[in-house]
């Protein structure tokens, strides 16, 4: 690094840093992120995405299937078979060299782009095992404890830490961000070769999240843009950057009324061929205590956390799911929104024009959470006798206080009810 570069680095404010380093490491030098999976991989990774490929029209079986017996035996089949391609097709010993040799920074044999493809590869590949069929069903869901391939484990150990989460299933950034190539295409589908609607619905539902990302990243520099001006005494740049913030946000909230719609993602079968397979529901005994992982969730999509960070909400997820779901890089970015959000301060100051920008922008969240609740009941609602009460962000629900659909649409609308008081 040059004199230069150093100076300007460390005048650099440390929320802008933060950004940049996200968009720098997980995003690949872009965001949404840039991603490049198979082909472009280190020779040893690239069968796991074949596998994934070979594998993928085996998953999903239409209809639902609620026969115990006969799901049992197709999990059983499903596991076995993608447990035998891994064994054949993939040399362990080598993947463990090249990403020890990529964590120690030597030779640069995995670029940015290609170890976010492969953290979606191997967070997919994880999901599949762990299911074996789409939609997900009851006898899986009794499964506590997954015996995952070595193959899995290895490569897993080595995403968690680089990324910096601790969960066993995979999260948005894995599932979502990170599964589209270059051209808007899903590339480790869980629908394959469904009919249209599903299919349709699955490419829909996950396009949401980079969409929204795309057009938030506007958003992210006026956030920090705006910080740096307050913390400057520029009280007229600061002002600019927050009406900038409260025009764009209708953006990525729109991309979110537009996409939540019957036609795009049919109410049929969200639920079913959408949302399960998104959710983990196992765990493992840590101190002799059984802890069990989620699954995805909108509630760990990075725009809701700046957003709500820079207008000093507190955070919605506790700091143990944080660490377990939300990438290390995103973490800190919100950190520093929250730790240099000037709301509070503006207000003290009596600053009635910095609050009534603040408020333009908590109104728009206000309507998005009103918005999201009303859209969420049907999707909900949606018959799945192929499973147990379960959302994928929250894992199963079924027990003796929450019986049934409704309880637990309750219990869930409970949650969002308290998130909504909170957006003030
Ligand atoms: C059919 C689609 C959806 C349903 C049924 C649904 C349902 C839910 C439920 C039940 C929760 C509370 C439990 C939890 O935290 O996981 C939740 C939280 C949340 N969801 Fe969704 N969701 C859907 C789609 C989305 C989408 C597309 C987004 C964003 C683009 C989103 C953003 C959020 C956020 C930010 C939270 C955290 C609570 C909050 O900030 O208000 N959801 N969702």
């Amino acid at each position: 690094m040059t004199e230069h570069q150093e100076a300007t680095v460390s005048d650099e404010h440390a929320t802008a840093q933060r950004l940049r380093r996200l968009i720098e490491m997980d995003g690949a030098g872009s965001w949404p992120p840039k991603v490049a999976h198979g082909p472009s991989w280190p020779a040893a990774l690239r069968p796991y995405h074949d596998i994934y490929i070979e594998m993928a029209p085996v998953l999903p079986v239409y209809p639902p299937s609620v026969d115990s017996e006969a799901n049992a035996i197709r999990i059983a089949t499903f596991r076995s078979r993608i447990r035998n391609l891994f064994h054949d097709k993939i040399n362990l010993s080598e993947v463990e060299s090249l990403l020890i040799a990529a964590e120690r920074g030597e030779s640069s044999p995995f670029p940015l782009d290609a170890r976010n493809g492969f953290f979606a590869c191997i967070a997919l590949s994880r999901h599949a095992y762990r299911w074996g069929v789409i939609p997900v069903v009851k006898v899986a869901q009794d499964e506590k404890f997954i015996d995952m391939p070595l193959e899995l484990n290895v490569p897993w150990a080595f995403l968690q830490r680089i990324y910096g989460v601790t969960s066993h299933g995979g999260n948005v950034t894995s599932n979502y961000f990170y599964n589209f190539d270059k051209d808007d295409n899903l590339v480790y589908e869980i629908n394959h070769g469904m009919p249209k609607m599903i299919q349709t619905a699955e490419h829909h539902f996950a396009r949401i999240f980079p969409v929204l990302e795309k057009l938030a990243l506007p958003i992210y520099h006026e956030m920090v843009k705006s910080m740096i001006a307050f913390d400057r005494g520029q009280r007229e740049q600061c002002l600019e950057s927050l009406k900038e913030i409260s025009t764009s946000l209708r953006l990525p909230l729109k991309a979110f009324y537009d996409t939540l719609v019957n036609s795009k993602i049919d109410r049929s079968v969200w639920l079913s061929y959408c949302q399960g397979f998104q959710g983990w529901a196992a765990g493992e005994m840590k101190d002799g205590v059984y802890v069990e992982y989620d699954g995805l969730s909108g509630n760990q999509l990075p725009f809701f956390h700046f957003v709500d960070a820079f207008i000093g909400m507190p955070p919605y997820l506790s700091e143990e799911n944080m660490q377990r779901y939300i990438p290390a890089a995103q973490r800190h970015f919100t950190a520093s929104l929250r730790e240099h959000s000037f709301r509070t301060k503006a207000k003290e100051m009596g600053d009635v024009e910095i609050e009534a920008e603040m408020e333009k922008i908590v109104k728009q969240m206000r309507v998005f959470r009103e918005a999201h609740r009303a859209r969420a009941r049907p999707y909900l609602s949606a018959p799945a006798p192929e499973r147990k009460v379960m959302t994928a962000g929250k894992s199963v629900l079924e027990s003796e206080k929450i019986p049934d659909s409704n309880a637990a649409i309750e219990f869930l609308f409970k949650l969002l009810a308290g998130r909504l008081k909170q957006t003030v």
